[in-house]
């Protein structure tokens, strides 16, 4: 059982690990070997998906599978506002996902944008991988290729995301004929335009390196809009060799930096994963002149099982969460700008 063993840490660099109840102070604190499985999220969330993930990973073998089934739980969870059922709407109020997976192994890659109705779209995305000569479906393309694979058309538009939606729209502009929610409530959740997204990667115990990152995308944005997360470099990126990343936050940021490939690319001549992380992030402050008023946030891990993570704002999902051999931690992410 994963809670019988899990250990829990907090902080980066040099900070506190609790193991087996004791305090130590770590010199490397986030490298454990093989095989491990890294989420964008921090420790309730975390545990939520890594539990399930860790768990088919014991059971089949195939991390593969490991890092769909972490991923799965968010994309069905209604309680989740900003990955799959339950997430955010577009500004019309249609929920439209985006997602990818990369298989180490093959350097392969599926993709699905803007898919509406489909509820696991990172399993569509790994369809797409594995049962056509494509790398991308986007739109009606990619329901009408899930409903092929038997996937059932429903509705991911939950009462509570409606009622969000609903709440910004009637907020919009005193100038159009939709008048202010009758409770007159401006809450700061009405007008917030999350772009939470899940990052799920995984090495396994030889060494093979996979990876997904699914989201709801940009919460009431143009329809036909597409983020970062589909967007094999950009969401996710990952090379056998070194290890992977994933990226979650403002996704035009990340497209225009090619986020998640530059990561991996700096790992790739020798840099630790959480100085990459920090790297990239320094690319976006550059580019936008030192002045960034979003978040954009990066996870990655090489081969050796070291794991970094890091963002532009102390706020959102402060933390990251990994699950090895030797249990569950909660890395919080070092805030570069
Ligand atoms: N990172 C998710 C998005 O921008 O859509």
């Amino acid at each position: 059982m994963m809670t019988s063993r899990r250990d829990f840490f907090k902080g980066a660099a040099g900070a506190v690990l609790l193991l087996n109840g004791k305090k130590t102070l770590s010199a490397d604190p986030v490298a454990v070997a093989a095989p491990i499985i890294v989420c964008s999220r921090g420790t309730e969330w975390g545990e939520k998906v890594l539990g399930p993930a860790w768990n088919t990973w014991e059971k089949t073998g195939s991390m593969m599978d490991a890092v769909e089934r972490g991923a799965n739980i968010a994309e069905l969870d209604p309680e989740d506002s900003s990955v799959g059922y339950g997430g955010l709407p577009n500004e019309e109020g249609v929920v439209s996902l985006d997602s990818c997976v990369m298989h180490g192994p093959t350097h392969n890659c599926g993709a699905v944008a803007a898919l509406e109705k489909i509820k696991r779209a990172c399993s569509v995305a790994r369809l797409v991988m594995e049962r056509t000569d494509h790398m991308l479906l986007v739109g009606d393309g990619a329901r009408r290729f899930a409903v092929a694979h038997g996937f059932v058309e429903e509705n991911l538009l939950t009462d509570k995301a409606r009622l969000n939606w609903l709440k910004w729209k009637e907020n919009l502009s005193e100038n159009d004929d939709w008048l202010p929610p009758k409770d007159d409530d401006y809450s700061h959740e009405a007008y917030q335009r999350p772009t939470g997204t899940i990052n799920v990667l995984g090495i396994d115990a030889g060494g093979d390196v996979f990876g997904i990152t699914t989201t709801s995308g940009l919460a009431f944005k143009i329809p036909g809009r597409v983020g970062d997360s589909p967007i094999i470099g950009a969401g996710l990126y990952l090379d056998n060799r070194v290890g992977a990343a994933g990226a979650t936050g403002r996704g035009e940021e990340v497209i225009r930096t090619c986020g998640s490939f530059l990561t991996v690319e700096l790992m790739r001549q020798g840099m630790h994963p959480q100085k990459a992380c920090e790297e990239a992030l320094k690319r976006i402050i550059a580019i936008n002149k030192g002045s960034v008023d979003f978040n954009v946030k990066y996870i990655a891990v090489d081969k050796k099982g070291r794991v970094g993570c890091a963002q532009l704002k102390p706020y959102g999902e402060t933390h990251c969460s990994f699950i090895s051999d030797t249990g569950f931690r909660a890395i919080k992410a070092q805030v570069v700008s």
